[in-house]
């Protein structure tokens, strides 16, 4: 039996666009994504969240499977759009009825709330009307908006989280495209995710000044990173696989905890990387109260050969050719339904990793999972990978903090199959499985395989 620190947090989690649909429904403004997957191709049968998982009208039902799964903590986003229908001015009552509702129903069942502000569903009046990410003002508006949902919310939520993987939204929106507002730049990113931090920073300080010591919460920022294993003992790869972790993580990681982007970042880009003031460092600096962090994966990383250049333009390591990473995956590893590597190490080696470079932080995993087709059988899913790949992501957990990692939280993605981004409703993560069609949603595998895995391992 593995026993995990007292007080540790467990959870699963969502995002508003991902799962809530009614889109346009009681006042909502659209935002980026709902124009995005209005373009044809840009996500797989062109399918939308325009319904999603109905959770904007079946939150109540949503919230009674939480319960019965056993759930102590719930990690949700808020639509901006719902709650400011263009980003900024006249607040809409019906959206922060909505999250109050929500709210109030986790509190009366004992789950906690974690909130994001921002899970990529930017305002479209704002893309249109000032570029979103790439205007500095962003993040004064992005203020603002933070400041309304602490004023309504913060009596009761007290565990705040500004920003979902600024590095998606930055190489995924801005540079490779795949992502709304589908730009495909290698400047854009590195301008969108200096204006990501800062916003952060802005949002942190409004919390910090008005809100923090009377609401007694928490806020920090939630970054992405897969782990970077050097393909083989050679110091270029080596090299390599540390300069991969800084592009991906200490890009957004190392301002906040360090002050300051990393050399290698700097080296190598020069101009295209923005520079902050000593006022914006004073802001950026110490802004997280806790090190979230979304992982998934692990790859080889090794340095790139001559001439080999061109090939991983655009490839899936971020901006590859700013970094000569070139990146694979091991010919025997497992791979899920998204072709990510099953890797429980890699998680324990970033943990550490993590651990070493910030100076031991509080760190909570806000995302880990995994994509697996469901195969029905009658009205359940035999879901022995899904299980399979939790316990050993868990016991790499566990296995960190003896390492003396600390490590407070983990919130599983996802808590329902959803709109998976350009994936569409094609990669299931969820704990519940749902058919999109007929909304019907039917309980995974051995129903409540969440539970019993989190009670095997003496989690609860
Ligand atoms: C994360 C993201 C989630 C979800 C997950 C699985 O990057 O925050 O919204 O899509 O990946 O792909």
């Amino acid at each position: 039996m593995k026993e995990f620190p007292k007080g540790f947090v467990w959870g699963s989690a969502t995002s508003a666009y991902q799962i809530e649909g009614a889109w346009n429904e009681d006042g909502k403004g659209p935002s980026i994504w709902d124009a995005f997957c209005q373009i044809p191709s840009k996500v797989h049968l062109n399918e939308t969240g325009n319904i999603a998982c109905d959770h904007y009208h079946r939150f109540a039902e949503d919230v009674a499977l939480m319960k019965r799964m056993g759930l102590k903590a719930y990690r949700f986003s808020i639509a901006w759009t719902r709650i400011l229908p263009t980003g900024k001015g006249e607040i809409n009552k019906k959206g922060i009825e909505f999250y109050n509702d929500l709210i109030d129903l986790l509190l009366y069942h004992d789950i906690e709330p974690w909130v994001t502000l921002y899970h990529w569903d930017l305002p479209l009046a704002l893309q249109l009307e000032m570029d979103g990410w790439l205007n500095a003002d962003i993040a004064d508006y992005f203020a603002e908006y933070a400041d309304i949902c602490f004023q309504y919310f913060g009596d009761r939520v007290k565990n705040w989280i500004t920003i979902n993987e600024a590095w998606v939204v930055a190489i995924l929106g801005y540079g490779q495209g795949v992502f709304a507002p589908g730009r495909t730049s290698n400047v854009e990113p590195y301008l969108a995710g200096h204006h990501l931090l800062l916003a952060h920073a802005k949002a942190v300080d409004v919390y910090r000044q008005k809100y923090q010591a009377q609401q007694n919460g928490r806020i920090g920022i939630t970054n992405n990173c897969d782990w970077r294993e050097p393909l083989t003992q050679n110091t270029d790869d080596i090299n390599a696989a540390e300069r991969a972790l800084e592009f991906f993580l200490s890009w957004f990681s190392d301002p906040i905890y360090k002050g300051d982007y990393p050399a290698s970042m700097r080296e190598r880009l020069q101009d295209r990387l923005p520079t902050f003031t000593p006022e914006q460092q004073k802001i950026i600096k110490g802004s997280s109260d806790f090190f979230g962090l979304n992982h998934y994966t692990t790859m080889y990383a090794a340095q790139t050969k001559e001439g080999q250049k061109e090939v991983s333009v655009y490839g899936n390591g971020g901006l590859s050719e700013d970094q000569d990473v070139d990146l694979s995956v091991g010919k025997d590893w497992k791979l899920t339904d998204m072709e990510w590597a099953i890797a429980p190490w890699g998680c324990q080696k970033l943990l550490e990793w993590i651990d070493r470079r910030y100076d031991h932080p509080e760190i909570v995993i806000t995302e880990n999972g995994c994509a697996f087709p469901d195969v029905l059988d009658g009205r359940e899913v035999n879901d022995t990978e899904r299980i399979q790949f939790v316990e050993g992501y868990l016991d790499a957990c566990h296995q960190a903090i003896q390492n003396g990692v600390n490590l407070t939280g983990y919130f599983l993605w996802s808590f329902l199959d959803n709109f998976e981004w350009a994936s569409g409703y094609n990669k299931q993560f969820g704990l519940h499985y749902i058919q999109p069609d007929t909304l019907r949603r039917i309980p995974k595998a051995s129903a409540d395989w969440y539970a019993k895995v989190i009670k095997q391992n003496g989690l609860l």
